[in-house]
């Protein structure tokens, strides 16, 4: 009878192992088609450092685990103010090719940072229920500062993907100590926002009943609550909508960082869902920086579409960051609106963050 048992937990052992494999290889693929569809192995590809800088933290951990997966990635440097030599220790024996080096405290960052194509930035503080993305900007408005003056110095030619946020402050933070060290380059400082991209597209698809896998959407604008505008009306495949869905539709994906926030109920905000989204964004600059064509995604970026000089829209992604800034397409009345009902906020966001580095 034990036979019998240890055979069948036996059988189920292998059975769930396969089932991990499957869904790896499934993640594997999504990531390397990812939104933008298409691939290349890393096998005879470019060396490609990427740093992660925050990486013992709850977006940090499951990113470098997604970065570590990438055929696009063959170093991967982890820094933290602490705790990263034990994450990278343990990243290191996953069997795939990056060689990941973790880097602990301020004196390590320069040798962290020397040599990166990409560096990855979800360092700082996350919201706590009751907190808004601006109630962070005291604190993370110095990490991020403090990060990028050390980019600046050690690898300023590479592409800076800014998670930390306030996003729609610590990019122009970015942007105005890149300024300073002589080092900007509007084409290589992104905001990243698809983990907007990504849930607009997962309640799309839910709320029409049709598979996510196929779902393409743009969201546009910025990273904080009535700044985030999902353009519903060029979602393909085209679905009919009411006005009360658009409405609602658009509302949950403005809210969906708060929806974490209170679930977590204290224990922070969106870890995995963000990790699995700014994964995506770092391969589909990876693909841009290795001359894959047709590589589109949203980010917010230095911008001339509106009169907003930071603005999130499609952006096509080449071997020197951003090759082209697309416009926004035909609105609808209810986007047009919504795209002034956001100005004001979205222009004050973003002095604040100039300010908070000039003065
Ligand atoms: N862009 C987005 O869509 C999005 C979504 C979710 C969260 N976030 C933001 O990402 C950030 C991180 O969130 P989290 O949940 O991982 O937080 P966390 O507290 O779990 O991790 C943050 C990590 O940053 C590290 N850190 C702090 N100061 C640092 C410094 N000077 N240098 C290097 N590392 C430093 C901490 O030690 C910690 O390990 C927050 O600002 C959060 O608001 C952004």
């Amino acid at each position: 009878m034990a036979r019998a048992l240890s055979f069948t937990a036996g059988q189920l052992f292998l059975r769930q192992q396969a089932m991990h494999v499957v869904c790896w290889r499934q993640i594997h693929r999504c990531m390397s088609q990812g939104s933008s569809r298409g691939g290349s192995p890393g096998k005879g590809g470019p060396k490609r450092k990427v740093a992660v800088l925050g990486a013992a933290g709850g977006i940090g951990q499951p990113l470098g685990l997604l970065m570590k997966l990438s055929p696009l990635v063959t170093d991967l440097a982890l820094f933290d103010i602490a705790g990263t030599p034990g994450v990278a220790c343990d990243l290191s024996h996953v069997n795939t090719q990056a060689k990941v080096e973790g880097f602990a405290g301020d004196g390590e960052l320069g040798k962290a940072l020397t040599g990166c194509d990409l560096v990855i930035i979800p360092a700082g503080v996350p919201r706590k229920p009751g907190m808004t993305r601006d109630d962070l900007f005291k604190i993370n408005a110095g990490i991020v500062k403090n990060l990028c003056k050390a980019i600046a110095e050690h690898c300023p030619k590479a592409l800076v993907n800014i998670i930390s946020n306030p996003v729609n402050s610590t990019v122009p933070i970015a942007a105005e100590v890149f300024k300073q060290a002589g080092t900007y380059d509007k084409a290589k400082l992104f905001g990243v926002t698809t983990l907007d991209v990504v849930r607009a597209r997962t309640f799309y698809a839910a709320k029409k009943g049709i598979p996510v896998e196929g779902v393409d959407l743009p969201v546009v604008g910025g990273h904080a609550g009535i700044t985030i505008l999902p353009l519903f009306s060029q979602a393909t495949p085209k679905m009919d909508m009411t006005e009360k869905e658009i409405d609602t539709l658009t509302k949950r994906t403005q809210d969906g960082g708060t929806e974490v926030v209170q679930a977590k109920a204290g224990k922070g905000s969106a870890t995995l869902s963000m990790a699995y989204a700014g994964a995506l964004f770092a391969e589909a600059c990876l693909k841009g920086l290795n001359g894959q064509k047709n590589v589109i995604e949203c980010s917010y970026v230095e911008s001339t579409i509106t009169d907003i000089p930071f603005f999130s829209s499609k952006v096509r992604l080449g071997p020197k960051g951003i090759a082209e800034v697309l416009g926004l397409g035909k609105l609808t009345a209810y986007e047009k609106k919504a795209l002034d009902d956001m100005a004001k906020e979205l222009k004050a966001s973003i002095r604040n963050g100039i300010e908070f580095v000039k003065k």
